[in-house]
């Protein structure tokens, strides 16, 4: 991925979703991630922000940014627990905020990652609340099932950051089963065409309401 994201004709960063340790941080920080989440939300407040602050020291020397996480967002990322959320507290995001020096907060609001049993139930008069009193981006997990209304109305009030895979993983599983209902698939190629233009095809429907479409400046390709 870094690779392909020095060849890109746009900037690309890439990014470690839920760093759970300084050590596997630093790892990808070594590699060339311009980009880092230390997900400390599990911690009580102090040390979520004692073990964030020490991540922003260290990817400070790589020139990289840090995404930290205040509250809880529900469910998980592989579906096989129930995380049950708890909701960002206006002040504490700002006091985090302010003593942990974070580019980005990862907020909780009712999102939850995985699919929502029902429509999620986003509480964005606290988001409201957060933006009035934290100036740094914030940052939308569990993103999969959440309408377009609700994704433009997240971004008026100071989202800029919005995670989306299970959304991708379902899209090219659909697709896949669709094209194989016709028939198996006799050759590889043709089913790893159809993996990445499912993938493109999501990626490209959430930029498009998200608004992100066409922002880049174009660079030579190095
Ligand atoms: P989804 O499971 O809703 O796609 O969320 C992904 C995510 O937030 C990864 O950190």
């Amino acid at each position: 991925m870094v690779a392909a994201a020095k060849e890109a004709r746009v900037p690309v960063a890439v990014h470690f979703d839920h760093g759970m340790t300084l050590e596997k941080i630093k790892e990808t920080l070594e590699i060339g991630f311009s980009s880092v989440m230390y997900d400390g939300s599990h911690h009580p407040l102090d040390e979520n922000i004692e073990k964030t602050k020490e991540v922003v020291e260290l990817a400070k020397q790589y020139g990289a940014t840090v995404e930290a996480e205040i509250g809880r967002v529900g469910g998980s990322e592989d579906g096989t627990e129930d995380i049950e959320v708890l909701l960002t507290s206006t002040e504490e995001a700002k006091r985090f905020a302010e003593e942990t020096n974070v580019d980005a907060l990862a907020i909780a609001i009712g999102n939850a990652h995985g699919m929502y049993n029902g429509d999620p139930n986003l509480r964005l008069d606290r988001l409201e609340e957060i933006n009035e009193k934290v100036s740094i981006p914030l940052v939308l997990h569990g993103g999969s099932g959440i309408s377009a209304e609700d994704f433009q109305k997240c971004i008026q009030h100071g989202i800029r950051k919005i995670n989306v895979a299970t959304a991708t993983f379902n899209n090219v599983i659909s697709t896949v089963n669709k094209a194989s209902s016709n028939g198996p698939y006799s050759d590889y190629f043709t089913l790893h065409q159809d993996v990445i233009t499912a993938a493109y095809e999501n990626v490209k429907h959430h930029m498009q309401i998200f608004g992100s479409c066409n922002k880049a400046e174009l660079e030579a390709v190095r």
